[in-house]
Parts: structure tokens; sequence; C-alpha cells
């Protein structure tokens, strides 16, 4: 999946005339495409009858295969989001209270120096830069290691390694061509933190490394696959999806001038107009679940077994729902959307994420004279987690 002009124009047309759409693609296993909002978020919630374990991601079916032969599961690894009850609720519970609203709201002075420090970094870098490679990209890698407790150092390889797991389809972000190369990613981003979480044990700081590397599930000791597991998760998910919405919220505002000045001048509208900035990048496009019981939908039979894709970017743009979906709106109620999923599985960041979004626009928009485009942007060929490879920009700051 390329450019958002094509990727929203099949998405109007799956909703319109096939909402529950059966795809039969050479590369992937079959499974049913869900493009209205009711329906996403409906399949999304009902975790019992609708399984994330089996298939979590739209993966080749060579690579599954891979992953299938190397680690007994198709989805190779188990973290949060491959989970099902009881385990999911389980391991979720280890971080709940960490990542809960009023312990985020604790990292705010960090984000918001963080924010300034990467405004500084454009103003130093003169009137041009490619504001996803060099801004969007960066800044929430840096939060993302610094809540985990790594070090600067380690950017270098955390950015790879979470390109290479996310870029999936994109020749420019994949490690080789091989299906193996895909394998190799996951066994070098399992053994940098199983080094991380033996450190944490010894030497426990105020960090979510040590969380992890101390944490008790059922009275024992969380094993050390459950912590690889976790802080893959939390460092992916953590980091490409925010630095999407960063850099497409950018070009949104880009596009949406009325909007960019209506939030630089009001402060208080800085939390919803993150959360409509992430609706509208929806940088998650899909996760899978699995029917456990045969149901009906929308006139077709989704049979036990069968798989489906939740396609948020399609479901946030339903017209049954958002008036004018295709504006951006910074005034929108930020509770409907759905760019964090629904259900017990809803993004355990998703207050991060806004933090991240609140702290950096409100630092950039008042320092920003005048922005424009200084190239075409370019996007990520992905079909799980996408967003902007690329958008050079010209600009004045203060
Ligand atoms: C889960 C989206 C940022 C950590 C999810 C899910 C979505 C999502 C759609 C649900 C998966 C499902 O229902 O199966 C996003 C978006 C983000 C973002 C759009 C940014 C704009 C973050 C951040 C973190 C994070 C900053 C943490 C540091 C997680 C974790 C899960 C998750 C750990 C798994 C939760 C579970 O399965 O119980 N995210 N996310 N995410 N997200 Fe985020």
């Amino acid at each position: 999946m390329g450019d958002e002009r094509s990727m929203y124009a099949l998405f109007d047309y799956l909703r319109n005339s096939d909402p529950v759409a059966r795809v039969e693609h050479p590369e992937y296993r079959p499974f049913w495409a869900l493009t209205r909002y009711d329906d996403v978020r409906s399949i999304g919630s009902q975790n019992d009858s609708f399984l994330s374990a089996p298939r979590t991601v739209l993966i080749p079916s060579a690579f599954e295969e891979a992953l299938l032969a190397q680690f007994g599961t198709s989805n190779g690894l188990e973290t949060l989001i491959h989970m099902d009850r009881p385990k999911h609720l389980k391991m979720r519970k280890v971080t709940r209270e960490w990542f809960l609203p009023r312990s985020i709201e604790k990292l705010r002075l960090e984000v918001e120096a963080l924010s300034k420090e990467f405004v500084d970094r454009m103003q130093e870098m003169g009137d041009e830069c490619d504001f996803v490679k060099d801004i969007a990209l960066l800044f929430p890698l840096r939060i993302i290691l610094s809540i985990l407790g790594l070090p600067r150092e380690a950017e270098e390889t955390m950015l790879r390694l979470t390109q290479e797991m996310f870029g999936g389809q994109d020749p420019e972000l994949q490690r080789g061509d091989s299906e193996t190369a895909g394998l190799e990613v996951l066994n070098e981003f399992g053994a940098y933190f199983a080094e991380v979480i033996e450190d944490r044990k010894r030497n426990p700081r105020d960090d979510l490394a040590t969380v992890l590397a101390n944490a008790e599930v059922d009275g024992e000791p969380m094993n050390m696959l459950d912590q690889a597991s976790y802080f893959i998760i939390t460092a992916s998910a953590g980091h490409d999806t925010t630095s999407a919405a960063i850099g497409g919220g950018m070009k949104a505002l880009l596009e949406h001038p009325d909007q960019w000045t209506l939030w630089r001048d009001n402060p208080a509208l800085d939390d919803s107009a993150a959360r409509e900035v992430i609706r509208w990048v929806s940088p998650v496009r899909h996760m899978v679940r699995t029917a456990t019981e045969d149901t009906e939908l929308h006139g077709k039979v989704i049979r036990a077994g069968d798989h489906v894709a939740l396609w948020y970017p399609a479901a946030n743009r339903d017209p049954e729902v958002f008036e004018q979906p295709n504006r951006l709106d910074l005034q929108r109620d930020p509770k409907t959307q759905l760019a964090f999923g629904y259900g017990s599985h809803m993004c355990l960041g998703q207050h991060l994420a806004a933090l991240e979004l609140r702290c950096f626009f409100r630092e950039l928009l008042p320092r920003l004279q005048q922005m424009e485009f200084a190239g075409d942007p370019e996007w990520i060929k992905a079909i799980f987690v996408g967003g902007l490879r690329s958008m050079p920009v010209r600009y004045r700051l203060s």
C-alpha cells in the first residue's frame, strides 16, 4: 500500500460497495476486509469471538512459513498484540499502571524538553530539512529509548531494526530480499533486549526496562522470552506509529492552513488536535482477528477459523460517523476516532502518543513563521504501519 490518495480511494470503494470483502491475493492467505467504522469497532472489541493470536497482522505466506518453522507460530513473536485471554490480561497488567494518563503526565517535562531540542535542531539546520527523516522519525525514537531507559547510542540500532521490522513491503527498508531476513531482524531485536534485561536485574533504575526485568506474572518471574517480546512491542509500537503521526500531521497542517493557525493560537485544543491528527494519519493500517464462531455480517458469512482484517484508516474516514471525513477538523470529538483500536487490545501507549504530538506541535507551531513543501512527499510501501518516507520542507523558524 503506497500513497494515501489511492489507499483512501480503495477504502471508499470497499466501504460503499463491499464492506465485508473477501480478499484472495497471491501473496497472502485469504481474509475478509472490513472497512466500515461500526464493524471495525464492534469486531475489534469482541475479543473472545475474534482472536488476536492465530494471525495478528497480514504477513506474506512465504514469510509466515519461515516463522512457523523457526518459532512454531506464524506470528513469530508472542507480544501483547499477539495474545488472547487469559494471558493477555495478565501480561498487560504488568505495565498498565505505567501507561495510565496520570503516570504519562509525569513525563511531560521531559517530552517538552525533547520537543524543544528537536525544534531547535530544525532551526540549526537553516531553512530546509527533510521533516520526516530529520525530525519525525527521530523525536519519538528518542522518547521511547528514554522511557525504556536505553542510551542515545542505541538510537541507530533501534531505528534500523524498527524500520526493517515494519517496512516489510518496502524494498528500501527491507534487509535483503530473502524470507529469512525477517527472522534475522527478530533475532537481533531479541538479543539486544536480553542484554538490557540482564543489566536491569543487577542494576535497577527508574525506567520501563526495570519494570519489565523484575516483573512477576502469577507469582513467578516473567520469563526471558516474554520480557524480550514486551520490549520489542513497546519499542516498535511506540516508535514508527508516532513518527508517522507527526510526519503525516505536519503534511496535513500544510494542506489545511486554517487548522494550522487555529491550533497555533489555541493551546486549549492541544489534546483534541493531537487526536484528530492521529485519526487523519491512522498509522496502523490494520490488525487481523480470527473468528471462533460463524458470524453473519452484511449478508456474508464469516466462518469459524476465517480471518478478518480491520482497516483503521477506512473506519476513520467513514462518512456515517465523521462529518466531512476528508477534512482535518481539530475541533472534532477526539474520543470517536479508532486509530488506537478498540476493545481489550486498545493501544497501551495512546496517552504517550497524544502527549508527544501535543508537546511537539505546541513547541513548533508558535515558532514556525512559514513552511512549504520543497519537494514531493514520498510514502513507505507498507501494509501494517504506514506513513511518509520523506517530506522535504522549506521554512522560517524563530
Ligand atoms: C496497541 C495504534 C502509539 C504501544 C495498539 C493498537 C493500535 C495501536 C491500533 C491495537 C492493536 C489491536 O487492537 O490489536 C497506535 C498508534 C500510535 C501508537 C496509531 C501512535 C499514533 C503507541 C505508543 C506506544 C504503543 C507511543 C508505547 C510506547 C502499544 C502496545 C500495544 C499497542 C504495547 C499492544 C496492546 C495490547 O495488545 O494489549 N496501538 N499506537 N503504541 N500499542 Fe499503540
